[in-house]
């Protein structure tokens, strides 16, 4: 099952990616995680030692030139956009018990539809752990769907939106939504995240109302604590964890 995790800034993405990865991980299934996001550290989530440390895959400019022919950072000139990438999962995860985790780090923007050597490396490796392995594949993107094109999105069984009680977070869902459709991602599930109250939960409800809500986690302190003590919110015991199981029950 391939799963994809967006949302607006601070919303709760990585939290909800490290919660999902671990408790899959807990049950036996082997876990692809990419750490999409160039601004996150899904790795310091997941607890995974020396998380500070992974070289983003953008930031390997020798492998880049290997694979595409093309210095990293160059616009026009050729290089391959079907670079050999299949090894690289095993070759570059960082791993944790069942987990692998590949961090792909942040791609310098160029003009609009701007194709460079990395962005094209990053697309064809998401395409291929997308398309191409069979187990479980989390992504913790940004507040968008960058790195997956037409063909990888039709391989993404759900797009998973985490919002949390809030207009902008609301608005954001919207705008991901769109982005998705452009690509015919359509299959969306909302995660309402940092719920205090019946009323928060009704708030999402109303305003995303046709959208399928995988569930609602609540707003723990504990899980700030975790992320200020740099642990992963797998391990401080809270309600969220089992919230998270009944989650994945439903997918
Ligand atoms: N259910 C929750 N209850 C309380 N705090 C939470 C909850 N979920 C996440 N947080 C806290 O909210 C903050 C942002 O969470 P997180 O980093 O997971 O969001 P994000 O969407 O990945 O952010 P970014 O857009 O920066 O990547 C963190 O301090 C985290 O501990
Ligand atoms: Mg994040």
């Amino acid at each position: 099952m391939k799963l994809a995790v967006s949302g607006k800034g601070g919303v709760g993405k990585t939290t909800f990616s490290a919660l999902l990865i671990r408790t899959l991980n807990d049950q036996g299934k082997r876990v692809l995680s990419i750490d999409a996001d160039p601004d996150a550290n899904l790795a310091a989530a997941l607890g995974i030692p020396g998380a500070d440390k992974i070289i983003p895959i953008a930031e390997m400019k020798e492998l880049i030139i290997e694979r595409t022919g093309a210095t990293p950072g160059s616009i026009g000139g050729y290089f391959s956009l079907n670079p050999k990438v299949d090894d690289l999962p095993e070759a570059l995860s960082a791993k944790l018990e069942n987990i692998k985790l590949m961090r792909l780090g942040g791609v310098q923007k160029g003009g609009a539809g701007c194709i460079c050597p990395e962005s094209s490396l990053l697309k064809a490796l998401v395409r291929h752990v997308v398309i191409q392995r069979d187990e479980f594949v989390v992504m913790d993107m940004e507040a968008g769907i960058e790195h997956l094109g037409r063909a990888t999105a039709k391989a993404v069984d759900k797009l998973i939106v985490v919002v949390e009680p809030g207009r902008r977070s609301i608005d954001t869902a919207g705008h991901i939504r769109q982005l998705a459709a452009e690509i015919q991602l359509t299959n969306i599930a909302v995660v309402g995240n940092k719920i205090r109250s019946g009323k928060d939960e009704q708030f999402l409800r109303e305003h995303l109302s046709d959208l399928e809500f995988l569930g609602f986690l609540p707003y723990e302190d504990a899980l700030i604590e975790a992320d200020l003590e740099g642990i992963s919110p797998f391990d401080v015991n809270s309600p969220v964890n089992l919230v998270v199981r009944e989650m994945i029950g439903r997918l």
